[in-house]
């Protein structure tokens, strides 16, 4: 069957389809349903199932026999150390941390943040947690103090699982202090963390609530898996949204078993025993799901990488890598590509290396230029698929299904719409455009298997965020339009939502920020165009008329305020004083038209604008600070 049958297949009978896809699950008990639909506008799948995840991304492999298999290889540049991890070595690991967290009380529906690097205990927590029913929800190393405290606030967590450190090209990142002033922050203490004591980084562990991994894990009995129902929770995973509050995305336990195993076959072509290995971090959604979950429950190979696309130690460090672990599939965001092209544009790196097991890229988490697809394809001769997805949707919404049948690749366009996904691009009044034209990107509900039944503990914002605006549909919250041929392409955002090195940041969280220093009358955070990054934030502040200090302190001050209060992954480092910020009459500020303005572009200015004249004012404000692009 080629794409259009399996999608035909899927609309014809959706039921019928999950069904049949659901049988490359182990379940404890078997669904009699698929779709549960009892209380629309929220949408569950497989709720009548038992299950377990852990079951099926471990034990299952080793009662088959293929408990030598490799499952995890960690290659960390950063400490010059490389290991491997059986299957049955990596059961033995989860299962005792399982039962350690156990025996301190942690049961099933409980929640437990994590927060660690690119290390192998990353992924032992989120599994030991899975197997014994209790919640995870990891936080992004890059992340600072008050965001983890938002998180953990939250979340509520029983316990939290850490590392003393990680490591960046920078130097080392101490998370513990940083875990402490979080507990500090948040107004919710958990009864104990349990801490990685990294060699680069050993931590205070003065508190009693410390407890050091190796001790904590010594003695600890294994334990077996615990049933779940299809419909409880496997994890939280936060996201950015347009304020600062980070929204709580929930992945249920069956749907995402389901959608992990149809991806891993359908969409990346990965068989048992394959390498497979996405270059991103456990922080983020697709560490999530391909760096965990899906090359586990599929029986193949996960590379942890703990380092970077350049500088660790240089631009061959995928090619590397690739070469070393005879990886099948890479997957990455594009920024990492337009920095090793940067580095190395003739990629005379990659003519050292034997790339030959090499049989595709994958590239998501932001727009992929096609500038960078056309080198990538040039120089490692493989298919180059862009795919579209969000941390809601927990894989991608449209792709190239290579193990299907590849469809031929248009740069710029992540392919067409997997099963499950009916896309239609709205106009403002929320009915259909033709085909062609941009509107906003909407799927009709019910979103399939493996997407966000709701958010956490938050009903009403989950359908006043994604639901309201266009009864019937999800909104992605992302533009773009559809071509003859039924080939989406994504645009920008619609809301206030920048993806910085791939990595989705709230401009709303920073203006938070910003707007917390005295000298601060009003402010507002653009994305603008950025060569590696896609994009980088820029904060615009009014100054107060009281202020008597140099415009240039207020903005170094704003710019460490941001790295304290969100993290260095903000990027935030860049801020310019203006007199004033463009605004409608009824006092809506022109964000975008300000962004496309430093971009070169000459935005349309609606004419409801309070005065035409800001718009100059603030082209020669970029002009001066240097952030103006030539047209
Ligand atoms: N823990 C602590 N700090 C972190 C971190 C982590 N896990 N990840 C990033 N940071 C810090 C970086 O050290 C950097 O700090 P600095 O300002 O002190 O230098 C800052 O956050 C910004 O990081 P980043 O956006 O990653 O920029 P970079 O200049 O260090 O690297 C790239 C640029 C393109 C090489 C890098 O972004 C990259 O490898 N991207 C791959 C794509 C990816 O992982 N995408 C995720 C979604 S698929
Ligand atoms: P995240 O939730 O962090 O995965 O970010 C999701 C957002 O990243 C999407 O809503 C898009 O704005 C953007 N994104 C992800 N993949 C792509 C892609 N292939 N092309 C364009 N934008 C993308």
């Amino acid at each position: 069957m080629g794409y259009k049958d399996v999608y035909a297949d899927w609309l014809a009978d959706p039921e019928a389809f999950w069904l049949k896809q659901a049988e490359a699950v182990d379940w404890i008990r078997s669904p009699t349903r698929a779709l549960f639909d009892g209380d629309t506008p929220f949408y569950e799948w497989f709720s009548d199932a038992q299950v377990n995840t852990c079951w099926n991304a471990l034990d299952r492999h080793v009662a088959a026999g293929h408990g030598d298999r490799t499952a995890v290889i960690h290659d960390s540049p950063v400490t010059g150390t490389k290991s491997r991890l059986t299957y049955a070595q990596l059961l033995d690991r989860v299962a005792r941390l399982a039962g350690a967290l156990q025996a301190r009380g942690v049961t099933k529906g409980d929640t437990v943040v994590i927060y660690m690097p690119m290390v192998p205990e990353a992924l032992i927590a989120m599994l030991a947690c899975a197997r014994i029913g209790a919640i995870h929800s990891v936080v992004f190393g890059g992340f600072a103090a008050r965001e983890l405290a938002a998180r953990i606030e939250d979340a509520q967590p029983k316990a939290i699982l850490a590392a003393s450190c990680g490591i960046e090209p920078s130097g080392i990142v101490r998370y513990k202090p940083l875990l402490d002033e979080a507990i500090e922050i948040a107004a919710h203490d958990p009864e104990f963390c349990v801490i990685v004591e990294r060699p680069q980084f050993i931590p205070d562990m003065t508190s009693p609530r410390d407890i050091d991994w190796q001790s904590f894990v010594q003695d600890a009995e294994a334990v077996d898996c615990v049933a779940v129902a299809g419909n409880d929770p496997l994890y939280i995973l936060y996201t950015s949204g347009t304020t600062g509050k980070p929204k709580g995305v929930v992945r249920h336990n069956g749907g995402h078993l389901v959608a992990l195993a149809w991806t891993m076959r359908s969409i990346y072509d990965i068989q048992p025993g394959e390498v497979f290995w996405t270059a991103s971090d456990v922080g983020w959604v697709v560490g999530h799901s391909y760096i965990c979950y899906g090359p586990l429950v599929n029986g193949s190979t996960t590379v942890v990488y703990e380092g970077k696309p350049v500088g660790t130690p240089d631009a061959g460090a995928f090619w590397r890598v690739i070469e070393e672990h005879k990886v099948k599939a890479l997957f990455t965001a594009p920024t990492a590509f337009r920095a090793i092209r940067r580095e190395d544009p003739e990629g005379a790196l990659i003519e050292k290396h034997d790339l030959s097991s090499l049989k595709a890229l994958y590239l998501a988490g932001e727009r992929a230029d096609p500038t960078t697809i056309d080198w990538a394809t040039r120089k490692l001769n493989v298919p180059v698929i862009d795919h579209w997805w969000q941390t809601e949707t927990g894989s991608a919404i449209c792709a190239n299904p290579i193990g299907i049948e590849q469809l031929p690749i248009k740069p710029g366009s992540p392919t067409v719409p997997m099963p499950g996904h009916s896309i239609e691009v709205l106009g403002e009044d929320g009915e259909p455009v033709t085909s062609g034209q941009l509107g906003a990107l909407a799927i009709r509900l019910p979103l399939p298997p493996g997407t966000l039944p709701g958010l956490w503990r938050a009903p009403d914002r989950y359908q006043q965020a994604y639901l309201s605006r266009f009864p019937g549909y999800y909104e992605t919250g992302d533009s773009g339009f559809v071509d003859e041929d039924g080939y989406v392409y994504i645009m920008s955002r619609t809301d206030d939502v920048v993806n910085i090195a791939g990595h989705r940041l709230s401009t709303g969280a920073m203006e938070e920020v910003l707007a917390t220093h005295p000298d601060v009358v009003e402010c507002a955070v653009i994305g603008v165009s950025d060569k590696v990054k896609g994009q980088r934030p820029i904060g615009l502040l009014c100054l107060s008329t009281s202020c008597i200090r140099e415009p240039s302190d207020v903005a170094t001050e704003v710019i460490d305020l941001v790295r304290k209060e969100i993290g260095p992954v903000a990027s935030f480092k860049t801020a310019i004083a203006v007199k004033r910020l463009p605004k409608t009459r009824s006092g809506k500020i022109l964000r975008s038209a300000m962004a496309k303005l430093a971009d070169g572009e000459d935005p349309a200015i609606p004419p409801t604008i309070d005065d035409p004249a800001i718009i100059d004012e603030i082209r020669q404000a970029f002009q001066n600070a240097g952030v103006l692009k030539r047209p």
